[in-house]
């Protein structure tokens, strides 16, 4: 029906007759003068109705609406020098027009093609919504994405492998999803939290090499980097170290910045997680952000420097230190947003000390209590160890709560004051790998729990250890995070039938939960299972950064709301 796309046409196609479909996004009528602007999905261009002394034309056009569909025939022409639209790609031509065909009329919208609207008009009318050219935008960032993932993949060996959808529970942490059985009444299918057990079994299968891009779903809290049903980009490879993982990986993304953005991101860091839940109290740190924290609880353990407002033993007081450079700018009243702000987080204290020098000696402004405890050699041996110079501030925070880290309380108003101050810089970006996590946690019940999954591996560590002080055990595991974002994550995974036994044991799933569970696994690991390892990156998230974002739902085509409803099919219903 066409023989262009409008946004493809340029200066090189003057003279040329054309044929055009798309849509009507702008319509004027200047009497003997009519123009459009016709969008399709490669961009608009302008058409231009010499109505004056056709009639006919001058009929049939004025019947045209906004964002009626129409085929239009036309010749490509210059523009004239001083209608030039610097603004837009055709901006130098425009189609006068011939003749045209309504292909479909419509009834105004109810919502706003050219600007943007409440998220909830924009969920059901996804289909209008999509035809804003910022959505198109992201879903063909979203395409090219894929299709570097198929070529990166196929170059260095991967198989494209499809898994169930239709399974049974797997353990990612979430809740699965139900499908009630027709055939077999009283039991249930659930979908896949991610492919994990399954691309183990293509391992112990020999395939060597596995990827797919595949939906998970995982009844979870949402969020705005959280989706019920999401896409991975799933990796497994046999007989490769983690750091032979890392360093594939890390090519991989790199490729991807560079072809998507054009921008280079170099090598990652890889820091453990203990350093940084001490400097950033957070797994998923945005390194862009230069405030760190660091611990001084120490200073406060001994008698000399007592905390007149703790109450209880000083020995289990947290203090940790986390310079602004050049604070001093703050305000008293902004500086009480972030003491309340702190509070709300759950830190006992945050107290502030504004560093200037005069002719040589320390100007302190401070609040009142913090001179309480802060002599002279404390605050000299603070300033030394946090570098201050004049200008800066310093806060401190204190907290009582053993079971949290004073720096993961924290955490929120450090990436606060990053971005209020405007200290993490724009169009930059900060990759990093984190390794080294712990094997296990507890709960909130105190029960162990896995850090990452119960099929990662622990690193370095007989059975006998690992049984022995379970929480003192560090795994496989790694985490790729970008600008404070968790785009992927993996392991090398336990292929011992013995190890993975030892494992089960500890997190307290009982022999017969094992075999029910998990037999397939189990079983598979008895015939010569390769040592493995993989991970996967979380597709939607690789697409928010890339294109901008705030939220995924930018990203996915048809995404649910928070409350987990798709309000353009009324789902659930
Ligand atoms: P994990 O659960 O960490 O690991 O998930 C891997 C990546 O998937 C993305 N992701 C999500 N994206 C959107 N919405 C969600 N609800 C969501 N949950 C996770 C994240 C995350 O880093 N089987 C393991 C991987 C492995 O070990 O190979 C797994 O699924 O970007």
């Amino acid at each position: 029906m066409r023989t262009a796309y409008c946004g493809q046409l340029n200066l090189s196609h003057v003279g040329l007759e054309v044929t055009l479909c798309g849509w009507i996004s702008k319509y004027r009528n200047l009497g003997g003068l009519i123009f459009i602007d016709l969008r399709d999905r490669e961009g608009h261009i302008q058409v231009y109705f010499d109505v004056s002394d056709n009639k006919k034309m001058r009929i049939s056009a004025t019947t045209l609406k906004q964002e009626f569909c129409i085929q239009l025939i036309g010749m490509v022409r210059a523009r004239p020098k001083n209608q030039i639209n610097s603004n837009i790609s055709t901006g130098a031509i425009e189609i006068v027009a011939k003749t045209f065909t309504i292909l479909n009329t419509s009834e105004p919208l109810p919502l706003d093609i050219n600007h943007n609207n409440i998220e909830e008009n924009r969920l059901k009318y996804r289909y209008l919504d999509l035809r804003r050219p910022v959505m198109l935008h992201r879903m063909k960032t979203r395409s090219r994405i894929i299709s570097i993932v198929h070529r990166f993949m196929e170059l260095e060996g991967f198989l494209n492998v499809e898994t169930p959808i239709l399974t049974k529970v797997t353990p990612e942490g979430s809740r699965n999803y139900i499908v009630p059985s027709r055939l077999h009444i009283g039991k249930n299918y659930a979908l896949p939290q991610s492919p994990q057990i399954f691309k183990q079994l293509l391992m112990v299968a020999g395939f060597d090499r596995y990827y797919q891009i595949t939906k998970c779903f995982r009844d979870e809290d949402l969020r705005s980097d959280r989706q019920p049903e999401f896409t991975q980009i799933d990796i497994e490879a046999s007989f490769m170290s983690a750091q032979k993982v890392r360093e594939l990986m890390e090519i991989f993304i790199r490729i991807i910045w560079r072809e998507i953005l054009n921008v280079e991101l170099g090598t990652f860091p890889q820091l453990t997680y203990s350093e940084v839940i001490q400097r950033f109290g957070s797994d998923t740190p945005d390194l862009r952000n230069p405030i760190e924290m660091i611990d001084i609880s120490y200073l406060f353990k001994s008698g000399q420097n007592r905390l007149s407002f703790i109450r209880t033993n000083n020995i289990d007081i947290q203090v940790v230190v986390m310079k602004v450079t050049n604070g001093s700018t703050l305000t008293k009243r902004q500086i009480d947003e972030y003491v309340y702000y702190a509070k709300k987080c759950g830190l006992r204290e945050l107290m502030w000390i504004k560093v200037r020098y005069n002719n040589g000696s320390l100007k302190k402004e401070s609040n009142e209590s913090v001179l309480d405890f802060l002599n002279n050699s404390v605050l000299d041996l603070i300033l030394e160890k946090t570098n201050t110079k004049n200008g800066d501030i310093l806060f401190f925070g204190f907290s009582e709560d053993q079971n949290k880290s004073i720096t993961q309380i924290l955490s929120p108003l450090r990436s606060k004051l990053g971005h209020d101050l405007c200290l993490i810089k724009k169009d930059s970006w900060a990759p990093l790998w984190i390794i080294d996590f712990p094997m296990f946690k507890k709960n909130s019940y105190g029960e162990l729990v896995s850090m990452h999954h119960i099929f990662t591996s622990p690193k370095n560590c007989d059975i006998y250890t690992l049984q022995k002080d379970p929480l003192l055990v560090t795994s496989e595991a790694y985490d790729m995070v970008v600008n404070g974002c968790e785009i992927g994550s993996g392991s090398v995974r336990i292929h011992s039938f013995d190890v993975q036994q030892a494992v089960f044991n500890i997190l307290g799933i009982t022999r017969n939960e094992q075999q029910e569970k998990f037999g397939h696994l189990m079983n598979a690991l008895k015939y010569g299972a390769p040592p493995h390892a993989g991970l996967a990156f979380g597709l939607d998230r690789l697409a928010m950064l890339l294109t901008g974002v705030k939220s995924i739902r930018e990203v996915i085509a048809f995404p649910k709301t928070t409350a987990a409803i798709d309000l353009m099919v009324n789902a659930p219903d």
